[in-house]
């Protein structure tokens, strides 16, 4: 793993103190999308801002909390993005273009439509995998057709037998 990653992840861990399950569920994204995006065979930076954006996509939750009493969809969008650039800024030294890609993701990691590069559509699938297990919410089980790559779709397939 890269020495930012893992500092990423212990500041993340510290940043969601107290809330284990989802503390593992990014920790469950972030290795689905390094597994997926390492076999659908990423060049190095695209990987590199698709592992920092899977540790970091849900930041948006805990101060849509803290703010709104709740979070949505739209919320963890709108309020990620800022605590994610704090987040990098803090714990390493991520490069301004790093840093624009992730939040523009986090800003879009609910948003199914016009998915524009690889590093969007494997953090849409990774996050998918694990939420279809973790989340009552029927909203995920819709969300078949978003996924794309090879990878993705075999691990649909062998985690809860769904056929592209
Ligand atoms: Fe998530």
């Amino acid at each position: 793993m890269h020495l930012q990653h893992a500092n990423l992840i212990k500041a993340m861990i510290h940043y969601e103190s107290g809330n284990p399950a989802r503390i593992q569920h990014f920790l469950k994204v972030h290795e689905l999308a390094a597994l997926i995006g390492t076999l659908e065979g990423l060049d190095e930076h695209t990987q590199f801002i698709l592992e920092t954006t899977a540790i970091l996509h849900d930041i948006g939750i805990p101060v849509s909390i803290a703010k709104y009493g709740s979070y949505t969809w739209k919320t963890q969008e709108s309020e990620g993005p800022a605590e994610a650039e704090k987040l990098m800024i803090e714990s390493g030294n991520f490069s301004q273009e790093v840093i624009q890609r992730v939040k523009y993701l986090i800003a879009h990691h609910h948003t199914y439509n016009n998915i524009s590069g690889m590093d969007y559509q494997i953090l849409l699938e990774a996050d998918i995998l694990v939420n279809l297990s973790e989340s009552v919410s029927k909203n995920y089980k819709a969300l078949t057709h978003v996924f794309r790559t090879q990878t993705g779709k075999s691990f649909l397939h062998d985690m809860y037998h769904v056929n592209l």
